[in-house]
Parts: C-alpha cells; structure tokens; sequence
C-alpha cells in the first residue's frame, strides 16, 4: 500500500499530512530543505507522539500546523496538510486567525516564553476566551475559572489575579494548557511542553493531557525526547530522523516490533533506571545535518542492519509493513520482532 492510501478512508482521521516538504527559501534560487516527507495522521481524539533526536523536524511539524513556520524565516514548499476541507499547506495568514488557537490550539515548549509576563492568569486566559467572540464580562470570568478547575490548578481565585512569574513551572504549564484548550479546539500541539520541569510534574502534567483527551475528546500532538513518557501517554508514534518519517504505527506495535533501525536504536538508548549502573547506550554517529543527507536511507551510516541497496538512490519512503504499522526501511520485514 503506498503512502497516499495510508488511512485515508478512515473517518477518524482529523489530519492528514502527506508528502509535507518544509524549507528555507536562502535566495531567489537556494533552497534549504528541512523536513523533507512527513506523512503520518492524526485520528480523532488520539495522542499522537511525535519523536527523533534534536534537529530532526519535529517543531517545524508542529509549527506547520499552527500556521507559525514564518516566524523561523521558514515556509511550506510542497505537499499537504487536510483538515476539515482546509489544506493548512496553502493557507494565507488572515485564514490562519479563524483556525490557530481557535481549531488547533498551541502549548509552548517554555510556559515563561509562552506567558505574557505583565498580564495577570486571569486577563490572559480571558483575552483568549474572548478572541473569536463577544461575552459578558461575568461569563469570562465563570469560564476563566472553570478553565483553571479543568487544569486542576489549586486556589483558582487566587491564580486568577497572579503574573506568571509568581507561580511553579509546572502551575504555569498548565495555565498554558488552560490558554490552549480556551476556544474548545479540535487538537492541542504540545511541542515538548515538559522540558525544564521535574520529573514528578512531567508526569502530573502528561496525566492532565491524557484526562483532556478523554473528556474533551480533543486530539493531542506530544512531542518529546523521552520515550518512556511517550509510552506511557500516547496511542501512536511518528518516528523522525533527518527530516523524514521513518515509523508510523501504534506505541504496542512500534515498542513490540519496531521495523525500523532507528526506532531500535532508540529504544536500546533509553536510560534503564531500573538498574543501577546500567551503561548508557548512545546512538553511534550523529544525524546528518540539514542540507547535508547523504543519498540513499540517511540513517544507513548509522545503522547496524545497513546492507548496498541502503546507501543509494533515494531516501526510502513509508511503506505499510504490517496493518497501520509503517516504515521507510528497505529492510523492515527482516527486522520484524527485533526489539532488542
Ligand atoms: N532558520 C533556520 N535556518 C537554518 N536552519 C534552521 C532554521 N530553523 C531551523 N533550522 C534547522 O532545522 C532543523 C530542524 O529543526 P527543528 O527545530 O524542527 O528540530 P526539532 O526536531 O524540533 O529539534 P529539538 O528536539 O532540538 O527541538 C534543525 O537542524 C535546525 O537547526
Ligand atoms: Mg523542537
């Protein structure tokens, strides 16, 4: 089954994003090239975790679907985002103001950069509320609150008059949340909202957005650098190295049978904290830089499976292996069931 037939005919797919090519257009003739095919959807009401090592594309992804690519000097080059009759590829800016935050909605990687610091909780996430409509001043205020209960924010009446910098990072994370969810959106874009925070808030905060999933019924798109946390939150995995989607699947199918070199060795890379002293082991090289990939699989000089046909032609697209179990690995039936 090729790329395009991937689960178009499945009414669960709120977006579905194929052949996605992201760049930054240097001169009138230069093109820098940064994702280069992402492919994957997004079901309705599911957790989609978004992984692979810094520089791979993951926020590029993120900021194709809140309409932000502009703000890193980037832009759409190619390919497709469906949501909803929209193509969220081809939209001008004024479009993008009835569909970001309002449909799609954003929680920062920072709360500190993400929060306006001389705006109280309260204004802020107010201001959000009455973005796309009028309301009365007192029916803010009653949504404001329930906002900050739905977030499990202790104490709302006295967040609602604070300045962010006068709460936990954890507390401020999840007012961005709050500020997230406001307009009742479709799906939240969750670009590593955990980074910075400790590890008993991190979880507290993946176990807010899982209950939003379900009781919202909103899809989520988490990315992270930590497998361990994607495990335990996500429903589906979209696998990133270099640009490209190398696996898409269920998390059991992907922690199961990975058919994919990379995703292996990433799951061999993981910290084992449940004994002590364990080595910690890295991936073997680095991932090519943007602009530099090599030809063929630009995993190949890294790969322990890496056989001739690897290291030539084009870099290998998705392809289904197994039912809704995908992978660009020339090799992945051979790699079926080698999880360690
Ligand atoms: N304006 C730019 N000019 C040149 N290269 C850029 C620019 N913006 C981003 N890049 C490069 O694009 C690549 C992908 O960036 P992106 O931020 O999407 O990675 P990421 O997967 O989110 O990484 P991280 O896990 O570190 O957040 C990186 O190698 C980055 O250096
Ligand atoms: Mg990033």
């Amino acid at each position: 089954m090729s790329v395009n037939a991937m689960a178009s005919e499945s009414s669960d797919v709120l977006v579905e994003i194929r052949d996605l090519v992201i760049g930054i257009q240097r001169t009138r003739k230069d093109r820098l090239l940064i994702v280069e095919s992402a492919n994957f959807d997004i079901r309705r009401a599911e957790i989609l975790g978004l992984v692979g090592e810094s520089g791979s594309g993951k926020t590029m992804v993120c900021r194709s679907l809140i309409g932000t690519l502009k703000r890193r000097s980037a832009s759409i080059f190619a390919g497709t985002i469906k949501f909803d009759g929209m193509d969220l590829a081809k939209l001008e800016e004024r479009q993008w103001r009835s569909v970001r935050g309002s449909r799609i909605g954003y929680v920062p990687q920072s709360a500190l950069t993400g929060a306006n610091p001389v705006m109280t909780v309260g204004k802020q996430l107010g201001e959000a509320i009455r973005r796309n409509r009028k309301r009365k001043e007192k029916d803010v205020r009653r949504r404001v609150m329930e906002l900050l209960e739905l977030v499990h924010i202790r104490r709302p009446e006295v967040v609602y008059d604070q300045y962010p910098h006068q709460l936990s990072g954890g507390m401020r994370q999840r007012v961005m949340i709050a500020a997230a969810i406001t307009q009742d959106p479709d799906i939240v874009v969750a670009d590593e909202p955990t980074t910075g925070l400790d590890v008993t808030v991190q979880a507290e905060i993946m176990k807010l957005l899982k209950e939003i999933r379900s009781e919202l019924k909103m899809s989520v798109i988490l990315v992270s650098h930590d497998l361990a946390l994607i495990d335990e939150v996500c429903d589906r995995l979209v696998v990133m190295h270099a640009g490209t989607c190398v696996e898409v699947g269920s998390v059991s199918a992907v922690a199961r049978t990975p058919l994919h070199p990379y995703t292996i060795a990433l799951n061999r890379s993981r910290i084992d904290i449940s004994t002590p002293g364990a080595p910690l082991i890295t991936i073997k090289g680095n991932p090519p830089a943007v602009g530099e990939w090599p030809a063929g699989c630009r995993f190949s000089d890294r790969c322990d499976f890496v056989q001739q046909d690897c290291t030539v032609g084009r870099n290998p697209v998705l392809v289904e292996v197994r039912p809704n179990h995908w992978s660009a690995c020339l090799h992945a039936e051979r790699l079926g069931g080698t999880s360690e």
